[in-house]
């Protein structure tokens, strides 16, 4: 099937989000989010997130119908995250699903979230045919990946030992007392600052590390080395810290996707994931792909943080490409492995 329309849901963090395409065509894509519940705590609350995604299911799935123009009847697959995620989040998912896909009679895709998040980029981009060096920064997690086909095999290059990136982001806004989610508020103060102010550590990048530890990254050092800044300089200037610190993440997350393609003779690479809305990680990135003839794919800002038009572009491509749907009723998998694309 060359146009598939498929519905997509994800519910595994705090976004309730429905997304419904045609082949690569985007019709519709509601997010309800949780996110004002959860700020006070600091973090999402997996409970909190759970009863926010039962009362955002059915209207979210009805207002993104709406958008779309379509009716139910029309569709020819339902996908949905089966994970990684929180694992209450993700049942009412896979649940709600399960329960549309067997009323109206459609096969069910149970897709993995990370998978999803570099696959939205084919609603903007062309879908690559040779294989793609992909770097995943989200909240969650962290990683490089070689993309042979986003919808059968992917291989990890390497992974965060510690936090994620946008983990990092959230735990420097804490203590800068810029709120949560804590990404897109130090990208705004750091706009005011100066990002060679501090020279923050890069984290496994020794001349050791690049032999051992090529592709994988380190964000707790540069974590404690801003804390330490903070308690040794109380004059500081905040927007200084942030600038400098988002210079250190951008830094190291591109050097290593660069070594990646570099090494591997992929001259593509796709960045994904909550973290790809950077507006510094995005200009580096462009400014270095292009110096190194490397060709640079990011979806638009707002389709780099959770939603589900990245579900059922996924979805969608598992159609055209004839790859089996999922059978039965299935677990949602909270830790699934990146490499395992669906159930
Ligand atoms: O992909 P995502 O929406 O959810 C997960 O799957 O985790 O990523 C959320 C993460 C959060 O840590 C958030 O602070 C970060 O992405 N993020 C950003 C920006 N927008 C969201 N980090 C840096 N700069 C941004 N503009
Ligand atoms: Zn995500």
């Amino acid at each position: 099937m060359s146009q598939p329309l498929v519905l997509g849901i994800e519910t595994s963090c705090d976004e309730t989000a429905i997304g419904i395409v045609r082949g690569r065509t985007l019709l519709a894509n509601e997010i309800a989010s949780s996110v004002e519940e959860h700020a006070r705590f600091g973090g999402v609350v997996p409970e909190i997130a759970s009863r926010a995604h039962l009362e955002a299911i059915l209207p979210s799935i009805e207002r993104a119908v709406r958008d779309a123009k379509i009716s139910l009847k029309d569709l020819d697959a339902i996908a949905v995250t089966a994970g990684p995620g929180l694992v209450g989040a993700l049942l009412v998912g896979t649940a709600s699903a399960a329960g549309l896909a067997q009323g109206l009679g459609l096969p069910l895709y149970g897709v993995n979230h990370l998978a999803a998040h570099v696959s939205v980029d084919y609603l903007t981009h062309d879908l690559p045919t040779d294989p793609t060096i992909a770097l995943l920064v989200s909240g969650g997690h962290s990683s490089l990946l070689q993309v042979n086909d986003i919808t059968s095999s992917i291989t990890k290059l390497g992974a965060t030992m510690d936090d994620a990136a946008g983990e990092a982001f959230d735990k420097i806004a804490r203590i800068l007392n810029l709120g949560f989610p804590g990404g897109p508020a130090i990208d705004h103060d750091a706009r005011n600052g100066n990002p060679s102010a501090i020279d923050f550590p890069r984290g496994l990048t020794t001349t050791n590390d690049w032999e051992v530890r090529p592709y994988d990254f380190s964000f707790s050092g540069l974590k404690t080395a801003v804390a330490r800044y903070l308690e040794a300089t109380p004059e500081n200037i905040r927007a200084d810290v942030s600038a400098s610190f988002q210079e250190a993440v951008v830094d190291v997350l591109l050097l290593k996707a660069l070594a990646a393609c570099k090494s591997s003779g992929i001259d593509s690479l796709v960045i994904a994931g909550g973290v790809a809305a950077n507006s510094r990680l995005r200009e580096v990135a462009a400014d270095r792909c292009a110096k190194a003839g490397i060709q640079l794919r990011i979806p638009s800002p707002g389709l780099c943080t959770d939603n589900g038009a990245m579900v059922a572009a996924l979805g969608s491509l598992m159609v055209s490409a004839g790859r089996p749907a999922t059978e039965g009723a299935f677990d949602a998998d909270s830790s699934l492995q990146v490499e395992r694309v669906s159930l």
